[in-house]
Parts: C-alpha cells; structure tokens; sequence
C-alpha cells in the first residue's frame, strides 16, 4: 500500500485533517490526524535503529523504554557504568553496549559496531551527561571532563555520523542539552557554558546539513527526577526538584517532538517563555535571575519563579 491520505496529500504534522479521512503511513491506516499524530513516534522509530547513551538510567533509560515500546527494531543502549546498564538492558529488553563518551575511539566503535550489526543507525541519542558544581575556581581537569562529556560527546558523533547520515540522505541526531543550555544554570559554570556548547552545536549542524537530509534535535529540559538532580539517595535539596517531571515524560515529550521534526524540544513549556523573556530584555532577565541566584543561596529548596 502506497503512503498518504486516501482522499488527500501525505501528511504533515500541521495538515488539519478532516476526522473521515485516513492516513496510511509505512501500511499503516490511521483513522484521523490526531490518530496518525499521537502515533508519530511509530512513524519515526518503528523498524528504526536507534542508539541512546547514558541510558543506564534516568532520561536516557527513559527513552531507550519508550523506543523499544514504540516497535524500534533494536535499541542499542549504551553507558559507562557496566553493571547498571546490563541490569537496566536486562529490564527493558535493550541491547547494551559500554562506552565513554568522552572516548573519540569509543563512540566510533559504538556506531560502527552497531552499524556492522543491524544496519545504518536511523537515530544516534546523544544523551549522556553530568553536572559539577562551582564557578570559575573549578579546576580545569574538572570543567575539561564536563566538556567532553556534555559536549565532546555530540561533536564526536556528528564526526562519526554525518558523513554516513548525509550521504544517505536521512538521519537523526537527538542531541540532550538542557534549559540550561538556552537559559543558565545556577550554581553551576561548567554545566551552563557546556549545555550552551551543546545547542550550539545542534543549531550549526541543523543549519549545514537541514538540507542534505540530517535531521537534529536538541532535548531542553528543566528539573527531572533523575540522580543527576536528585542525588544518588535523592538526598539533594535543589530549587529545580518542586517544579521537575518524570524521565517518562521527557520520553513523551521526546517522541512528540521528533514526531514533529521540532528542533527545540521543551518538556518544561514554560522554558520557552523564560528564553522569549531572555531576548526581549536581557538585563530585566539577569536582574530576575540574580535575585533567584540571591533566593537559592539562602535556601537551597526555594522553588523556581522567574
Ligand atoms: N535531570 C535533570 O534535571 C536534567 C535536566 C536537563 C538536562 N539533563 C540532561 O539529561 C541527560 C541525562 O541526565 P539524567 O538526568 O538522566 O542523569 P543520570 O545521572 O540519571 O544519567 C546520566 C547517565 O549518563 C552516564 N554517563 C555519565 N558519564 C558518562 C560517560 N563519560 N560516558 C557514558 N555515559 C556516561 C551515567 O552513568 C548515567 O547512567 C544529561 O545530558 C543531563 O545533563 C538532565
């Protein structure tokens, strides 16, 4: 069966369709827009091979579940921590594969590995990632590491997959950022310029290659109930933990979004309003956020206004 709409054009995500037509994609029927919508996910992951690092736990677990739940045809989840990867893999029926992202040979060896395996990778999740706390006092060992594995990390993939993504005209690169890499991160130098590092990146290689057929998206998330906000024992009092999601929304949110083929992937909606405040009045902004600066040294826990 041929894709599109039985009475129409193919379908894209902002066609307003009449509830009595139906899309048929990759043989599937859909009986309306908002049907065909809510499965886009299985548009751009069924029968797809899909590698997510850092998924040993928190988002990236999350959404190595949620691509293997969507009818990936293999998952490869990748981490550094051995033993709660292939406990994680074990749980959710991924593929586990250990690599250090800050490794150039690693991440190559990842993709080349699972390519040998399964096929050209159709969507490389470039997820792992850590935070440290301090500013400019951090020890550049410290703020070197924070930079090859929140930022590192994405270059050496783009290295190791563009070529093999634009000659074939398609692939998808999810590159996990953060608000903070749009906004800033209190408490936290290293992460906030690394994040930045890492949208621009996403934005550079969206502008160079959009045309050839690579697809990016960058993953913009504010607080997640993970280790990384949280603590090993959830023991961390921080101002992003009142107002942070579930992994499993991230996932939601991630699958609507490459659904859509949107760049900016917000779980936090409301991040958007913060960056369009950003850009209309700088220095209003900084002045909002010093006095948060101010709150969150007083008391940790405060919660987030802006
Ligand atoms: N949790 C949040 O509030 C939040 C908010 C915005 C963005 N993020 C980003 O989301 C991503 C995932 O973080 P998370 O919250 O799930 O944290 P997490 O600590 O639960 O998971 C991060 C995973 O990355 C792995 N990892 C760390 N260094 C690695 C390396 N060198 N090579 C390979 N794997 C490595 C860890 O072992 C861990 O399994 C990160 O990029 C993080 O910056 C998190």
């Amino acid at each position: 069966m041929r894709d599109g709409l039985r009475e129409a054009n193919v379908p894209r995500c902002h066609d307003s369709l009449a509830t009595t037509r139906q899309a048929v994609v990759d043989g599937d029927v859909y009986n309306s827009h908002a049907e065909w919508r809510r499965s886009g996910e299985i548009v751009r992951v069924k029968g797809k091979v899909v590698v997510v690092t850092g998924s040993a736990r928190g988002i990236g677990r999350a959404l190595a579940e949620r691509f293997i739940r969507e009818g990936a045809a293999v998952v490869v989840a990748s981490d550094i921590d051995q033993e709660s990867l292939a406990a994680s893999c074990a749980e959710i029926g991924a593929t586990p594969q250990v690599a250090d992202v800050t490794s150039e040979s690693q991440v190559k060896d990842l993709i080349d590995s699972t390519e040998a395996r399964h096929g050209p990778i159709d969507l490389f999740c470039s997820n792992a990632g850590i935070s440290h706390p301090g500013g400019p006092e951090v020890a550049d060992v410290d703020f070197e590491h924070v930079f090859d594995v929140n930022y590192r990390s994405h270059l050496y993939a783009a290295r190791n997959l563009v070529p093999k993504m634009t000659a074939r005209g398609e692939g998808y690169l999810l590159n996990t950022a953060s608000a903070a890499g749009v906004l800033t991160q209190i408490g936290s130098l290293a992460y906030a310029v690394t994040k930045h590092a890492a949208v621009a990146l996403a934005e550079w290689l969206s502008v160079s290659y959009g045309d050839r057929g690579l697809k990016v998206s960058v993953l913009c998330p504010q607080g997640v109930r993970t280790r990384l906000l949280l603590g090993e024992r959830g023991e961390r009092d921080n101002f992003l933990t009142p107002g942070a999601i579930e992994p499993s929304e991230v996932a939601e949110a991630v699958v609507a979004g490459l659904a859509d083929e949107r760049f900016l992937i917000l779980p936090h909606p409301e991040v958007a309003e913060y960056m369009r405040r950003k850009a209309s009045d700088y220095d209003r902004w900084l002045r909002g956020m010093r006095r948060l600066q101010a709150r969150v040294r007083e008391n940790p826990g405060t919660a987030m206004k802006t």
